[in-house]
């Protein structure tokens, strides 16, 4: 009989794909997913630990695993509790005595080992002491997982690159997921293969910093992410290609012009900045200042005219002044986002920032974060509404929430909700966009072959 497991999963898309990929571990076990944890034989909490609330949330979670945990008992039934995950990576043992009803504790780099696990934690039974697996193993998990099984929609993540050797002050991510790693050519471009031939149309390529992706080939030559892009934008299927999240240090010259060259590489990009100050971005040790970053800017809008930008920025760093924030006003306003995430800086224990003289209090991080919201926000906008009138292409992921309606994404990334029919999923449209909601836009399909022909790109630049 089938067993059901529950995830639920926190943070980044890295985080999403690792869920999925936990799932193709379990499943040979017998375990198939679903979306009821009261009703799960094994729950795993995938977890991020980027800011203080991302943890402190999974914690209240656990607690309510406790007690559905406790009911299950009562009807003598077991619940196998697992936290993965960069909380799980950080917190290690002290997870367990925190929260002793945990069964698992493992880190994102030891998922390949779940069944190992499972097995251990059923040969101790109901009084044993947690498993807890936080290693940074020297055999990389991509050559211990199963083939990816894929979910079933048309546009899938795909993990290429993971880990940071870059130690921002302020970030978690080089100490919960390690040290910088590629996965070789061959092996993301057989992964792509499997989901392109299941229907998938879209690959997100991920990475904590994607484009320090340096994956060798079959030749043992180092390949860059522009020339990965160009080798997997020749997959039959594969009409989209995105990749995120990506770091200014690591734009080079081949990536630039695969955004000139390659026409699945869709024209929108995730680029971090933090700050546009040039003292903050080097207390972050971030490596550039704010004219480089700008610089990059410049070199990629020019070999990609229509490329839109997205960023993360963090306001109230350690000794961050009035001025400081101004700067990074500044360089919102000089850069012009199609959306953007902006944070309060948070503390992290033992990372180098969280010692630092100057910390900012709270009251100023709020209204710093309100002001810097408010001018992102009106960019989103503005430039949503710019889309109106336009025709472009839609990726139809899935059905909307009113009947005859489908749900895609523009080539801007941005959500289109169209009347049209079911077996339009998976297709690529041309659409007119006719209005422009908050968080989404609207659209009507053009006639096929009809007064409206498809744009050609040229066409849609200068519409
Ligand atoms: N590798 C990516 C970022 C990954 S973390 C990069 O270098 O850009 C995602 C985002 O979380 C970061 O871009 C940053 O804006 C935010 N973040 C990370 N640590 C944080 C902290 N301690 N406090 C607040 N925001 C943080
Ligand atoms: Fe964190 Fe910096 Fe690495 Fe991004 S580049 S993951 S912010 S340390
Ligand atoms: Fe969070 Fe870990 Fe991703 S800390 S943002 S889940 S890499």
């Amino acid at each position: 009989m089938s067993k059901k497991l529950y995830i639920k999963t926190y943070g980044c898309q890295m985080n999403v794909y690792d869920s999925a990929r936990m799932a193709d571990v379990l499943a040979p076990l017998g375990y198939a997913p679903g979306d009821d944890p009261g009703d799960a034989d094994m729950v795993i909490l995938n977890t991020c630990h980027i800011r203080e609330k991302a943890s402190e949330k999974v914690y209240s979670e656990l607690g309510r695993m406790r007690l559905l945990k406790e009911q299950r008992a009562a009807e003598g039934r077991d619940m196998v509790i697992a936290v993965a995950g960069c909380v799980a990576q950080a917190e290690g043992e002290e997870m367990l005595r925190r929260a002793p009803f945990v069964d698992m504790v493992l880190g994102p780099q030891t998922y390949h080992r779940l069944p190992e696990m499972v097995a251990r934690v059923h040969r101790a039974g109901a009084d044993g002491r947690g498993v807890l697996d936080t290693d940074f193993p020297v055999e990389s998990k991509f050559d211990h997982l199963p083939a990816a099984r894929g979910g079933d929609g048309v546009s899938a993540f795909l993990s290429v690159q993971e880990g940071c050797d870059k130690f921002c002050t302020f970030c978690v991510v080089p100490y919960t997921r390690g040290a910088e790693f590629s996965r070789p050519v061959a092996q993301v471009v057989a992964e792509a293969e499997v989901l392109a031939a299941r229907g998938v149309r879209e690959l997100t390529l991920l990475g904590q910093n994607v484009n320090a992706y340096h994956g060798l080939d079959t030749q043992g030559r180092a390949t860059g992410l522009g020339a990965l892009i160009r080798r997997l934008a020749d997959i039959d299927g594969i009409e989209r290609l995105r990749y995120t999240t990506s770091h200014p240090r690591d734009v080079d010259a081949e990536l630039v012009a695969a955004h000139r060259d390659v026409a699945q590489l869709m024209p929108y990009l995730h680029l971090p900045v933090q700050s546009g100050s040039d003292r903050i971005l080097e207390a972050m040790n971030r490596g550039h200042d704010a004219a480089r970053y700008l610089e990059i800017v410049q070199d990629l809008r020019a070999a990609r005219p229509d490329l839109a930008l997205s960023c993360d920025f963090i306001v109230g760093f350690p000794g961050e002044t009035d001025a400081d924030f101004e700067a990074t006003l500044d360089l919102v306003r000089t850069v012009g986002y199609a959306q953007a995430y902006s944070f309060k800086y948070s503390a992290r224990p033992g990372t180098p920032a969280a010692g630092l003289p100057g910390q900012v209090p709270e009251d100023i991080k709020d209204a710093r974060l309100a002001e810097l919201q408010a001018l992102l926000e009106s960019q989103q906008a503005a430039f949503n509404a710019a889309s109106v009138g336009r025709t472009c292409d839609v990726l139809f992921e899935r059905p909307g929430r009113h009947a005859g309606q489908l749900v895609g994404r523009s080539p801007h990334n941005q959500a289109v909700h169209v009347h049209a029919p079911e077996h339009q999923v998976g297709d690529l449209a041309t659409v007119v966009i006719e209005a422009c909601k908050p968080h989404s836009l609207e659209g009507r399909l053009t006639e096929p072959g009809g007064i409206m022909p498809s744009a050609t790109s040229e066409e849609r630049l200068s519409a």
